[in-house]
């Protein structure tokens, strides 16, 4: 079975991601890692965001992989973790411009979907539903209000000790959720066929039980 969650910045859609592969034992892919691991690779080499040549070069010279670790999924850019240098505010801020490349799009997607072949898998982005798995058995299209998304993330930072302002969080996501939904390639988009859940005013709890229902039904 797939399972495919879409949505803009901040919707939840990791958390609710991780949380149903976890109950189901199914394996869970983060497609946004991939796309901000090679904003990373950019980055640590000297290559402009744009760059669509020397981006690829330097993925067909780097490996993109993850880890299932005790604490929950690890990304690896050949032999380092990731994980963390990914979320920083400089690639978050960045990686909208690579994933907007065509050719980056399409070697990621083979990846994914190569990851998705023979097995029960959660993946969460912006182009599964319609893109990467179109023939997934469930498609949820998860979205909360601009407003409780940079709520949400202001009280992670501020969990991780940092204080950002919530203007600056608000603009950011607005920006980026512009940037991805108006692309040409795979622009973040609801499938025809996904589900949309609304969680500005759920919990975590409820929403995990929402997805759980759908996928239940569609047994
Ligand atoms: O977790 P957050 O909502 O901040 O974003 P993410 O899922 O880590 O994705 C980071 C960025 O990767 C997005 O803003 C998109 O530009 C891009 N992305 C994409 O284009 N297609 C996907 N399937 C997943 C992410
Ligand atoms: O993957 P995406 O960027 O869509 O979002 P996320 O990183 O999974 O979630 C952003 C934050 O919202 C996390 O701190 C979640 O714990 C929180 N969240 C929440 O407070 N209530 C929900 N219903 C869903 C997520």
């Amino acid at each position: 079975m797939q399972i495919a969650i879409d949505g803009p910045a901040s919707a939840g859609k990791s958390t609710i991601a991780k949380l149903i592969a976890k109950n189901l034992k199914f394996v869970y892919c983060d497609t946004g890692a991939m796309y901000r691991t090679v904003t990373l690779l950019a980055k640590k080499n000297d290559v402009g965001y744009g760059d669509t040549l020397d981006i690829l070069k330097l993925m067909s010279e780097h490996k993109i992989h993850f880890l299932n670790k005790e604490d929950g999924q690890h990304v690896y850019l050949d032999d380092e973790d990731v994980s963390d240098t990914i979320r920083t505010e400089d690639i978050t801020n960045n990686v909208s411009q690579v994933s907007a490349i065509k050719e980056v799009r399409t070697e990621l997607v083979k990846m994914q979907r190569d990851m998705a072949n023979n097995i029960d898998i959660v993946m969460d982005g912006r182009d599964i539903g319609t893109t990467v798995l179109p023939n997934a058995e469930v498609k949820i299209f998860l979205i909360a209000s601009v407003e409780v998304r940079a709520q949400r993330r202001y009280k992670e930072n501020l969990e991780r000790g940092i204080k950002t302002p919530l203007k600056e969080l608000q603009d950011e996501i607005a920006a980026r959720d512009y940037k991805d939904s108006h692309r040409e390639v795979s622009p973040l988009r609801k499938a025809s066929d996904a589900i949309e859940i609304d969680s500005s005013d759920m919990t975590i709890e409820q929403v995990v039980k929402k997805v759980t229902e759908i996928v239940n039904e569609k047994k």
